[in-house]
């Protein structure tokens, strides 16, 4: 009885101290619990993505939901989403929300970069900057290359007309390349290496899938302790990081033997292996070790695979919907090749197909540490801020025909258009670690299906309107194409 009156006062003056958010535009609400119920079912049915963006149209581009007395300040002009990150990661007023943070640390199975701030992420984000920006990864080009060409080799090895899920094979490429440059590990199956076990694509996908749905749980309110009790759920979760562990270890001693032997020339390594990020990284930084290294990479996994994948997906779909758009990006790589020097058109098409199809739509939300103002709104301390990319990249107002695919906008005489937001990889300190990476397999992947191939959409538009929503947004029919050869 006393807990349920304790419990009723607190949300009494939660209620009173977030009064001022009353005026803004809010959805219908429960008197009690808010707008949770319809949270839930949007989650539960995987469309939360969809259900932002349907709230911005109808409530504009600021509106307040409510989970129980916890209100949640909704954004959806790009511009705003992007100064009130910056700004306001700046002065302090907002941080990321612990619970995102808390949701990737504990996932991963420990600390990562995105789930740190402060001194934490800072020595992280330096020690692995150098190595993921445009010019560290300009020694690397080759083996994304050579991943690429693998991927068309799949293609042509499946006989003609007939149809190929393409969005596993894009996941295949992106965790391939992942896993050579920065564990040093052959990008083709059937070359094994000295340091460590091969990659087995789907084994570790499968372990992924089991943490990042972790992670969903853990950022709609499962506790981190739940991981503890004698649950399928929590067994699938030990499984999948026992398994990450043991995939990982031997490099992961190896990269630490390398460091802290004063003879590691005369350790027998692969150059593939001496030349890997994890051994450049570990050598410089010594506050990695095994176990925080486990975590980061499977953070890297997790970040860095679905995201780029999907986004290959969409761009192949949408190629394939607007044949103006097609026709002269195949014109340009039949003059140019796949020199990504002169493949800004193609760059523009992977941006504009983000813009329309941001898949990772949720991956972050912030929290006012004390009371501030957005967009000459006064918001009250403990105030969560969230925003809705979908609505974002179709906002009129920024965009000029925000519906239709013209990947034109991101060009400004050939070069790239820097006036208009591109907040898809996130703003701020902690934009996308891996931007450049994903701009360029993406580039060089959709560069050689056009030189290769014509392909059909099997499902026709249905494919980009028939989507689902775990971590990230994705194709539910996994984007079936028919290719045939040029
Ligand atoms: C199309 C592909 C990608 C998209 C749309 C994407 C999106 C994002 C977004 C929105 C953030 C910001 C999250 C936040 O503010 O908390 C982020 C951060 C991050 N991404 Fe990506 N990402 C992509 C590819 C990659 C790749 C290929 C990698 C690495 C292999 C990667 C690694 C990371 C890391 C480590 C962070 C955290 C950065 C930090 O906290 O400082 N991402 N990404």
């Amino acid at each position: 009885m006393i807990l349920a009156l304790l419990g009723l006062l607190n949300w009494w003056n939660r209620k009173n101290a977030y009064r001022s958010l009353n005026s803004l535009p809010s959805p219908p609400r429960h008197w009690l619990l808010g707008n949770l119920p319809q949270v839930l079912l949007a989650v539960r049915q995987k469309k939360y993505f969809q259900f932002l963006f349907d709230w911005s149209r109808k409530l504009g581009p600021i509106y307040v939901y409510w989970i129980g007395a916890q209100p949640i300040l909704a954004l959806s002009k790009p511009r705003a989403i992007e100064e009130t990150i910056i700004n306001g990661m700046k002065d302090g007023s907002l941080v990321r929300s612990h619970q995102i943070r808390d949701a990737w640390n504990d996932a991963s199975g420990g600390a990562v970069i995105i789930g740190q701030d402060g001194k934490e992420w800072q020595w992280r984000r330096m020690a692995w900057n150098p190595e993921f920006s445009s010019s560290g990864l300009s020694k690397h080009i080759d083996i994304i290359d050579q991943a690429c060409t693998q991927v068309i080799e799949k293609i042509r090895a499946t006989p003609s007309g007939e149809t190929i899920l393409v969005d596993p094979l894009f996941v295949e490429l992106t965790m391939r390349v992942t896993c050579c440059l920065v564990l040093g590990i052959p990008l083709h199956p059937k070359i094994s290496s000295t340091e460590g076990p091969p990659l087995e694509v789907e084994k570790v996908y499968e372990a992924m899938s089991v943490i990042s749905y972790r992670f969903l749980r853990i950022a709609t309110g499962e506790k981190k302790w739940q991981k503890y009790l004698p649950t399928q759920l929590a067994r699938d979760y030990w499984r999948a990081i026992a398994y990450l562990e043991s995939f990982l270890a031997s490099r992961l001693d190896l990269a630490l033997k390398l460091r802290d032997n004063t003879q590691s020339e005369e350790i027998p390594i692969t150059p593939m292996f001496r030349e890997s990020m994890l051994v450049k990284i570990i050598a410089k930084e010594p506050q990695y070790n095994r176990s925080n290294l486990v975590s980061e990479i499977a953070g890297f996994l997790l970040a860095g695979t679905d995201t780029t994948a999907h986004t290959l997906s969409f761009a192949t779909a949408q190629l394939s919907l607007n044949p103006r758009v097609l026709d002269k990006a195949r014109s340009l790589v039949d003059q140019v090749g796949e020199n990504l020097k002169e493949l800004n058109y193609i760059r523009s098409i992977v941006k504009e197909t983000m813009r329309l199809y941001p898949v990772a739509a949720g991956s972050t939300s912030l929290e006012a540490t004390r009371d501030t103002v957005i967009e000459g709104i006064k918001v009250p301390r403990g105030t969560r801020v969230f925003w809705s990319m979908w609505a974002a990249g179709r906002d009129p107002d920024t965009y000029t025909n925000p519906e239709e695919f013209l990947p034109e906008r991101w060009l400004e005489e050939g070069k790239d258009n820097h006036d208009l937001p591109f907040i898809q990889f996130g703003s701020g300190y902690h934009r996308c670690l891996g931007e450049p990476l994903a701009m360029i397999e993406a580039t060089m992947m959709l560069a050689k299906l056009l030189r290769y191939f014509e392909w059909e959409l099997v499902n026709g538009g249905a494919s980009l309107e028939n989507l689902q929503q775990n971590l990230l947004v994705y194709p539910s029919d996994r984007m079936p194409l028919r290719f045939r050869l040029r």
